[in-house]
């Protein structure tokens, strides 16, 4: 790019001259700030698009009407993981309604009666490529839940899903730190973060076959 003619922006016109460099840094950093606003502010929004679970669901009132996660959330007898919970583990309680809200009211009318799977989004799902086993590191390493998906567990509502527009990826895979910043073991679960664990548990990032299969 090549610099303008003086004479075409008038400075010899304007001995001062100091307007001109005053306007230029002016307009720098008005970009500058509408380019980071955009970046980190407008760019993640438009990334991401959001909505709501099927309806409301409280973890709270559920550990104190049923007492344990296992109930719900349980290795079935091949070792393999339940994952999120399907009708068979509502039913027992929700034939009869709890109470009278209207979450209650939405899964009773449309799943309970009508015996219909909850289509539950799931905030954590790797892309299909990915091998992941909750019994290596649920039962093996002895790992808590909240290492890896934070405090849900303990959460009385659940967030929106928020998903990529470009990759498809949840949102928690890649964190809510546009930038890729974490300050929590569960706040991004790139490629790197499973690595990175790996590697301080057990001294490798491991084969590309141990996660690909
Ligand atoms: C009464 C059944 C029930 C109990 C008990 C329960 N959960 Fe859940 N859990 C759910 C439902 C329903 C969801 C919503 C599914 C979703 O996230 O899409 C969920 C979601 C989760 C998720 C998010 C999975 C994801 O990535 O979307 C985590 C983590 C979780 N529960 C942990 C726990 C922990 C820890 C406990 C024990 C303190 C527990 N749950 C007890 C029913 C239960
Ligand atoms: C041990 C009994 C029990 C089981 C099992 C159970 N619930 Fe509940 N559920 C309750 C009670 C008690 C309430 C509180 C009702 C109230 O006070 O409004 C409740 C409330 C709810 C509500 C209203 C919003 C909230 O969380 O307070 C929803 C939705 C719900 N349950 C869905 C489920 C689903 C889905 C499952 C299965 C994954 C399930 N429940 C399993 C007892 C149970
Ligand atoms: C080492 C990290 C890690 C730990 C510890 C962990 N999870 Fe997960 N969890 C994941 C990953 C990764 C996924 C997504 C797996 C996938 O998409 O293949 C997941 C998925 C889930 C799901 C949704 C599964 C589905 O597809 O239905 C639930 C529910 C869940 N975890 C609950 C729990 C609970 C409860 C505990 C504690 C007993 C726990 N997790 C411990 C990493 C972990
Ligand atoms: C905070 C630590 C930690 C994180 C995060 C973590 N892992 Fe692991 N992982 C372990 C440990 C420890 C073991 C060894 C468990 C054992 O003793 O068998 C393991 C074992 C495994 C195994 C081997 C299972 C087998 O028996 O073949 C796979 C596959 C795996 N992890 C995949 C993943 C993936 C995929 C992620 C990210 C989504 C992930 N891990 C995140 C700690 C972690
Ligand atoms: C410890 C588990 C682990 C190991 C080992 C691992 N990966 Fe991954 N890989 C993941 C996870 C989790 C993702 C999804 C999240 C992401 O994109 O970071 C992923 C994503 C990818 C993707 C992007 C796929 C897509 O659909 O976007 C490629 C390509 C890939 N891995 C290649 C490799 C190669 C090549 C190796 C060996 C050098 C390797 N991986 C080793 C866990 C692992």
């Amino acid at each position: 790019m090549s610099l303008p003619d003086e004479k075409q922006t008038g400075r010899e016109q304007n001995p001062k001259g100091g307007g001109d460099s005053g306007w230029v840094a002016l307009f720098f950093i008005a970009g500058l700030a509408a380019s980071l606003a955009f970046g980190w502010i407008v760019f993640p929004k438009l990334l991401y698009s959001k909505s709501e679970q099927p309806f409301q669901f409280s973890h709270v009132t559920h550990a104190d009407a049923v007492g344990d996660c296992e109930s719900c959330h349980f290795f079935r007898e091949d070792g393999s993981y339940a994952g999120v919970p399907t009708l068979e583990q509502c039913i027992e309680c929700h034939e009869e309604a709890q109470g009278e809200s209207e979450a209650e009211r939405i899964f009773v009318e449309e799943y309970v009666e009508q015996e219909k799977e909850v289509p539950w989004k799931i905030y954590s799902e790797q892309p299909d490529c990915v091998f992941f086993s909750h019994a290596a590191h649920v039962k093996g390493a002895g790992m808590e839940c909240a290492e890896c998906h934070g405090d849900i567990g303990e959460s009385e509502s659940l967030k929106p899903y928020e998903e990529n527009r470009i990759t498809g990826y949840s949102r928690d895979i890649w964190g809510k730190s546009i930038g890729g910043f974490k300050k929590n073991s569960w706040d991004r679960m790139k490629m790197d973060d499973c690595g990175e664990c790996h590697k301080r548990e057990m001294g490798s990032k491991g084969p590309c076959f141990q996660c690909h299969k």
